[in-house]
């Protein structure tokens, strides 16, 4: 190849960035000359990445769980570093705004889409074999699932909806992680007592995720939202992605996976029991929950209405 005027002007460019960080730019070229050129198997990992399926039990099946969840974590990967790049930005404008929330809703629809993967794609037999090697173990642990929430909105709409009004205006997020809602899903139906899930769940990241309350007080979505221009914020577009960002994260995610449980776990005399004797009928459907991140976007109605539609038309 040619030594272009081109080629010169790139070289000069090269040699005063590397003189400006106070390097000789010759040994970098001579680095250049003894280094291997990238191939897409390096470039992503790909070795490592399949190499992280490790089953419990020598049921098949076993890996199409293991690596769903995978898949689903690398998605919550992705929608978390939306949320801290929007936390990020002082001056937000409308476009951006729905620009990056759309990718997380994208990111939202193809794990709803997908989760037919399970609900259809394994064997309940062996499912109900192989769920045993993995307790106490349970996705119920997902601390992205939790990051999620806390960069989506104020710590108040993540308490327990019984003790909500009463814990509103409470400023101390450790205060408000006691009541957190999701310790009901990990506490034994009979006894009311802590599952060890829910007893290593906490132990490992309890701080954190007070830490991450704190970090998100003026950074979660929703003050991102409240962050934009008073005529941005009342525009429909803006408003909609919130929307549908609370109906994937809060309605239609909880759905697909609960048909899910309903799938493997459901029996026609007693439903089989879930991780450490949790009532997971009571505690999954959105509809029991509540959970709610833009309360202030949606009608009364809607709010009574919250998960009730879905489970009508396809659970009873
Ligand atoms: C056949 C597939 C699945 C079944 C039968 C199932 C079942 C359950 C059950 C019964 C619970 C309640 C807590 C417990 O007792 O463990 C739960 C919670 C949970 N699972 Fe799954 N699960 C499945 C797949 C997944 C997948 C692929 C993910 C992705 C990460 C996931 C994430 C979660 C999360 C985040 C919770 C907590 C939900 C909440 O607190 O509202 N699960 N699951």
């Amino acid at each position: 190849m040619e030594i272009t005027a081109e080629l010169k002007e790139k070289l000069s460019q090269l040699n005063e960035k590397y003189a400006a960080l106070g390097e000789d730019f010759n040994a970098y070229l001579e680095g250049l000359l003894h280094a291997d050129v990238t191939t897409y198997w390096d470039y992503i990992q790909l070795d490592t990445l399949l190499s992280l399926q490790k089953p419990k039990t020598s049921f098949p099946d076993e890996v199409v769980f293991i690596m769903y969840h995978q898949i689903t974590e690398l998605y919550f990967k992705l929608a978390l570093r939306e949320f801290e790049a929007l936390g990020q930005m002082t001056s937000l404008n409308k476009s951006h705004f729905i620009d990056r929330v759309g990718r997380i809703n994208r990111y939202f629809d193809a794990l709803v889409k997908s989760f037919e993967v399970m609900i259809d794609g394994m064997d309940r037999e062996e499912f109900l074999k192989f769920r045993m090697s993995l307790l106490p173990a349970s996705g119920f642990q997902s601390a992205q699932y939790r990051e999620i929430e806390i960069y989506s909105t104020d710590f108040i709409n993540l308490v327990a909806k019984d003790v909500r009004e009463e814990m509103r205006g409470v400023d101390e997020i450790d205060q408000l992680f006691d009541h957190i809602y999701w310790k009901a899903g990990a506490t034994e139906a009979e006894s009311g007592k802590k599952t060890l899930t829910l007893i290593q769940f906490e132990e490992k990241y309890k701080n954190h995720f007070i830490a991450l309350g704190n970090h998100c007080k003026h950074k979660n979505l929703w003050q991102g939202y409240l962050r934009l221009s008073k005529e941005d914020q009342a525009d429909e577009n803006v408003k909609q992605v919130l929307r549908q960002n609370d109906t994937n994260v809060n309605i239609n995610w909880p759905l697909a996976h609960y048909k899910s449980a309903v799938k493997y776990l459901a029996r026609q005399d007693k439903d089989v029991t879930a991780t450490g004797g949790t009532n997971w009928q009571k505690y999954l459907p959105p509809r029991f929950q509540k959970r709610i991140f833009y309360p202030e976007l949606w009608t009364t109605k809607e709010h009574e209405n919250w998960g009730k539609m879905w489970v009508e038309d396809n659970l009873k």
